[in-house]
């Protein structure tokens, strides 16, 4: 069943008061809830009866202000309860029955190692208890645990603990209550034997915040890197918008099996273990910093999501994209800005772009779902953060913030839409947005061509863009975006030059970046008094969404490597033209023909090596090659194979080239830490010479092998003692890389975020994930299919990374994945249906994989009880 956002109507029934009363045990859990409902004076319609939401629940008991229900008072129904002719006012009380421990599809109240834990967003508090299970439903909830002494002496709730007591000599009762209407999505219940860490906050009003973190006992020295970036996160939030925390304590717990990353509950966030724990022994880099940003994106969700929330899941976006803008600039401000930015495009280029081209394409605010788990996505998240950082170019920082104060005061304890939002940051700038809507209506990419002429005579340089917009349904879409296209011109020693747009223009205040507006299918910009031939600088830091034609000539493209004034622009100069050479030699690869590199790119990486100016993080990203699945992305038609063995050889080349300068930045970057430190100039150090390492033994270089054996020997850090291991299991050097794995999953077998990693870095590698060594590992010990980061660390990593494999030509890859997606579907069907993406892509690649994949997918589709979330993927995907 479709559901639509034009049938939107208020709810008919509103709860003001939730009472509820949990009874825990092994043999399953007792609900009981008390609920003052009454009628909405604003509501669309006034049915007679009471519609409730409640899934796999067994109703022991329920009553109307007292009096118990006969059996002609209520209905069961489908996904729900009926109470027949209610009154205007009326206590609702009801008795569930749930059973935690065989609840596999992490939805609801589950059973994680020996906890019991929740994940109510989004629907899933319907199978806890009977509920108005949608989030413009705002009720005050009061929630009392009943539990075993010793095996729960945890019991954890929303806002603050009023009451706890022994009730018997083995059982005991904490009581909750958060102050705080909320919906029921940001309801939390945590139960088990855990350990706190604490620490403090004082907020700018000077309010002391208890901040508490709760694990299992083994991983109480993984709290530290979290509680700071939470307490950094807290600052910012004051800092930049203005939010101060609203509760006297604010509590994270981790658990071990969630489907997703993290929740932001209310006073009370969930975070999956890999999102969160942390010590520099077994943790990257990479992991530090995604906790960050995890941890900033929850917190900052009190405001950006609880405090104004959702009116419906259409809107999810309002609450996502924001929430992800403010983590991006969070984590721009603590690192390098360029290179979060260069990190979050390539996400988005790669993986959003693709799903927009994709049969699951869908607006920022989608029109219709099946099943609204399907739609946490990269265009939901990650287009949305891009919408409102739209918003933030057009307005300028400062009436932006203008706008989110006005946004927050205004909807403050309000369940709102995503126009709201945009209406207040009109009102509040007075920028005219109505045009600027589209982007949260339309699905695709746009795509700008780009023109540009320079007339000596006249000293005049013309700007010509025009934007299209293909749609997955082939057409066109007719009307223009609102696009911010930041612009900037360049003189050949790299400088900006002024831009003068009309001759009263005051000479010495002419900008030299400017944000055009571009709000036409084919718009002109003039520039005037430009003296020579200039290099035009375009969309710089990438300001819109959208596709853009290389305009520019290879010469031009290592002019701006070395010259652009934008740092994401520069480092996307080096993209683009390595984009063009591999290209150039997956075609010879094709085509049988001899395979050569154009030495330019050669020298350009030189260049860049023995640079002594260039910024070390910009390095580390400028020293990557675009992925496998970002050239697969731009191309019409894949040849998988001849892109692998492209970049593979343009790689090696360049290595082989680079030899001595590669072993100089290893060396160079090697000193000897004091003490291990996440900030990011020392995570770029480690980054480039890990690079450094893993080209040199991707060449099988002998020097090279005898370093990364060492430094995997003694390394101090996951990231050098991670990387030490891909770069072994990337090479040819096959005893040393099994010597290898072996060695670190003996040392870190009982960390399950290591291994984790011990797994995805072996199926995720062509050397070391031949699909029987997939299957192998997944009778291993250390594979649960139960456990999302284990089905993630192997399935996903196979399926993701190791393209060429998963791809291979015999369509097995396929095949296994279509297995586990049905496995997947009975036991856990979000991540099943998570899983499946990448044989939905199967129009990227050539009549045979296609077909193959198609045929993958009609054998899911012909499963019986396909649950809601694989149906609507698949179905959507298939021919
Ligand atoms: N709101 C959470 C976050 O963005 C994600 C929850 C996802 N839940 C789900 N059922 N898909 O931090
Ligand atoms: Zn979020």
């Amino acid at each position: 069943r479709t559901i639509f956002l034009k049938d939107y109507k208020k709810p008919p029934f509103l709860i003001d008061e939730t009472v509820l009363h949990f009874d825990l045990s092994e043999q399953g859990a007792t609900v009981k809830s008390r609920l003052s409902i009454r009628r909405n004076p604003d509501a669309d319609t006034a049915p007679q009866d009471l519609y409730l939401d409640g899934v796999d629940l067994e109703l022991a008991a329920i009553a109307i202000d007292g009096v118990e229900l006969s059996g002609s008072g209520y209905e069961l129904i489908a996904e729900g309860l009926r109470v027949i002719d209610v009154a205007d006012n009326f206590l609702l009380e009801c008795e569930t029955r749930i059973k935690p421990h065989e609840n596999t599809c992490l939805e609801g109240l589950y059973k994680s190692s020996s906890m019991f834990c929740t994940q109510c967003e989004a629907e899933g508090f319907r199978r806890i208890t009977y509920y108005l299970d949608r989030p413009d439903v705002m009720s005050r909830f009061t929630t009392t645990i009943v539990a075993d002494k010793n095996l729960y002496p945890i019991l954890l709730s929303n806002g603050n603990q009023v009451e706890r007591g022994d009730l018997d000599a083995d059982r005991h009762f904490v009581t909750w209550e958060d102050p705080f209407r909320k919906p029921c999505y940001l309801f939390a219940l945590v139960a088990g034997d855990l350990l706190n860490i604490d620490d403090e906050y004082t907020t700018m009003s000077g309010r002391k915040v208890a901040l508490r973190m709760f694990v299992e006992p083994q991983n109480k020295d993984k709290c530290s890197h979290a509680l700071n970036s939470l307490k950094a996160s807290m600052k910012w939030d004051e800092e930049v918008y203005g939010r101060e925390y609203d509760l006297d304590i604010f509590m994270i717990v981790a658990v071990d099996d969630f489907n997703m990353g993290a929740m932001e509950n209310k006073g009370l966030n969930i975070f999956n273990s890999s999102c969160v724990l942390a010590k520099p022994d077994t943790a990257t880099d990479a992991t530090y910093q995604r906790i960050e940003a995890i941890v900033a994106h929850e917190y900052f969700h009190n405001w950006s999501g609880n405090r104004v929330t959702c009116r419906d899941w259409f809107q999810l976006s309002l609450k996502e994209g924001f929430t992800v803008f403010r983590d991006a600039e969070f984590s721009a401000d603590m690192n390098s800005r360029t290179v979060k930015r260069i990190e979050d495009v390539n996400l988005l280029r790669t993986a959003q772009f693709a799903e927009d081209a994709g049969p699951m394409s869908h607006p920022v605010r989608p029109a219709s779902f099946i099943e609204i788990s399907n739609f946490y996505t990269l265009t939901i998240y990650e287009k949305g953060a891009e919408v409102v950082g739209m918003i933030y170019r057009l307005l300028g920082a400062e009436l932006f913030r203008k706008g989110s104060d006005l946004y927050f005061e205004r909807h403050d304890g309000q369940a709102v839409t995503t126009d709201d939002f945009v209406q207040a940051m009109q009102d509040a700038s007075g920028k005219d947005l109505t045009q600027f809507k589209r982007w949260y209506d339309l699905a695709g990419t746009p795509v700008i061509a780009v023109d540009y002429e320079y007339d000596q005579d006249g000293q005049t340089f013309t700007l010509k863009l025009s934007q299209s917009c293909p749609s997955t349904a082939g057409d066109v879409v007719e009307k223009p975006f609102h696009i911010p296209f930041s612009f900037a011109l360049l003189d050949n020693n790299g400088c900006n030059i002024p831009l003068i747009q009309d001759d009263d223009a005051v000479f010495a205040n002419a900008p030299t970046e400017l944000v055009l507006d571009f709000v036409k299918t084919e718009q002109i910009f003039t520039f005037q008094h430009i003296e020579k031939r200039p290099i035009p600088s375009l969309l710089r830091g990438f300001s819109a969404p959208v596709r853009i034609k290389n305009t520019y000539s290879r010469d031009e493209l290592l002019f701006l490597m070395s010259n652009e004034t934008d740092g994401f622009n520069r480092w996307d100069a080096g993209q683009k033209l390595a984009v063009e050479i591999i290209r150039e030699v997956a075609e010879s690869y094709a085509q049988g023909a001899e395979l050569t590199v154009d030495q330019r790119l050669i020298e350009a990486y030189r260049g860049l090596l023995v640079s002594e100016s260039i910024d070390k993080a910009l390095l580390s990203k400028m020293l990557l090659l675009p992925t496998e699945s970002y050239l697969i992305e731009l191309s019409e038609t894949a040849n998988v194979d001849a892109i692998h063995h492209a970049r593979n050889f343009v790689r090696d080349t360049v290595a082989k080239a680079l030899k001595s300068e590669l072993l100089k930045c290893y060396q160079d970057n090697l000193e000897a830490e004091t003490a291990y430190s996440a900030d990011f100039r020392s995570i770029a150090k480690r980054s480039l010479k890990n690079i450094a390492l893993g080209l040199l033994l991707s060449i099988g270089d002998a020097e090279a092998l005898t370093l990364a054996e060492t430094q995997f020997a003694t390394a101090e850090n996951m990231t050098d003692e991670s990387a030490s291991l891909i770069a072994l299991v990337n090479s040819d050097f096959i005893a040393p890389r099994e010597a290898a794995l072996e060695t670190f999953y003996a040392k870190w077998k009982a960390d399950p975020q290591v291994v984790e990693q011990w797994l995805s870095i072996q199926c995720g590698s062509v050397k070391s994930g031949s699909l029987e060594a997939v299957k192998r590992l997944m009778s291993h010990e250390a594979f649960d299919i139960k456990n999302p980061n284990k089905v993630r660390s192997v399935i996903g990593a196979f399926c993701n990374q190791n393209i060429v494999s998963f791809h291979n030509a015999n369509g097995q890859g396929y095949a296994f994945l279509a297995d586990n997606v049905i496995k997947l579907n009975k036991l856990n069907p979000q991540i099943a249906s998570r899983l499946v993406t990448p044989l939905t892509r199967w129009k990227k690649f050539d009549e045979q994989r296609q077909a193959l994949m198609q045929a993958q997918l009609k054998r899911i589709l012909d499963e019986e009880n396909l649950s809601k979330d694989v149906y609507e993927v698949v179905s959507k995907s298939i021919k």
